[in-house]
């Protein structure tokens, strides 16, 4: 393993070669920034594998859709340092839009449409697309060994196994499970946006996936009328759902007859502000 003294701030891709030349392998952490315990969490499975740890933060323009949060979307490079230097990260690379753009990107991942018109994808155009793109781009300049993505964004994760697989990336992908606030709220750098009237609501989402995941253990198999009691419930309390949806857990596709392992999941906007969330349960099992 190499041992480096310090967390590397790195800024440009050259920097970054420069850096990792002659690095083992590495254990990578990409994000967006305005880190949170999640984020932590991360890094902290990403130090245990025993390699160098490298974190990205950077926010991604081509995974934004026209009118969503790309500008306001908080950027808090020291803080973020700080909390990566305490968790023993070993290199930051957070690279400005022009740095990881230097020409337009017209060459794109294309996330197949099973995809990219299913759940998040259904309501973000591109995004998919968007986040494969960035995700490529960022692997072929760290070279990572392994990489760590949070289940939190389990259609991400989906996406960034099928990347992996069908371009022969030589990269493991680890998945790390959801922090949430004591409350149950997902933590999310989204969360920063909530005002205090809307962060006490916010935990109703989880709240309503665990409500619906707790009836189907229990043997409720209508899992129609279930997210149609979920949606119903946060539309009343103001929320406006984009989709609340029961799925095999290990394909995300309708679970079949005999999926026993499935995973409810959720977005919808509170105000100005889209949470999503997810969680895992076993037909059968009352827990
Ligand atoms: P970002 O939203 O910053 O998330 C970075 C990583 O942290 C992702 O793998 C995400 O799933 C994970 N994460 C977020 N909230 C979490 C939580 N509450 N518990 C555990 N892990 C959590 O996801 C992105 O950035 C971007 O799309 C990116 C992959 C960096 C590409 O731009």
């Amino acid at each position: 393993m190499c041992c480096v003294p310090g967390m590397k701030r790195i800024h440009t891709a050259a920097d970054l070669r420069a850096a990792l030349a002659g690095a083992c392998d590495t254990a990578f952490v990409p994000t967006m920034g305005n880190l949170h315990a999640g984020h932590v969490s991360l890094v902290t499975s990403a130090k245990r594998i025993g390699q160098p740890v490298v974190a990205s933060i950077f926010v991604n323009p081509l995974q934004f859709g026209a009118g969503e949060d790309f500008a306001r979307y908080p950027r808090t490079l020291d803080a973020d340092c700080d909390k990566l230097a305490a968790a023993g990260c070993d290199f930051v690379f957070a690279p400005t839009v022009a740095e990881m753009y230097p020409h337009p990107q017209t060459f794109m991942v294309r996330v197949p449409e099973s995809i990219a018109g299913d759940l998040c994808g259904a309501f973000r155009p591109g995004h998919f697309d968007g986040v494969a793109t960035v995700v490529l781009k960022l692997f072929n300049l760290v070279r990572p060994r392994t990489a760590l993505f949070g289940k939190k964004d389990l259609q991400q994760l989906h996406v960034i196994r099928g990347l992996v697989r069908q371009f022969n990336l030589p990269v493991e992908i680890v998945a790390g499970d959801t922090l949430r606030e004591p409350d149950g709220l997902a933590m999310s750098s989204r969360n920063a946006y909530l005002s205090p009237s809307e962060r006490r609501q916010a935990p109703q989402l989880h709240h309503e996936l665990a409500t619906l995941a707790a009836a189907a253990r229990a043997g409720d198999g209508d899992f129609e009328s279930l997210v149609a009691t979920a949606r119903r419930r946060l539309s009343m309390a103001g929320w406006r759902v984009e989709y609340i949806a029961v799925r095999d857990a290990a394909t995300l596709a309708a679970p079949a007859a005999g999926t026993t392992e499935c995973v409810v999941l959720g977005a919808a906007w509170l105000g100005r502000t889209r949470l999503i969330d997810n969680l895992n349960f076993t037909l059968g099992d009352p827990g």
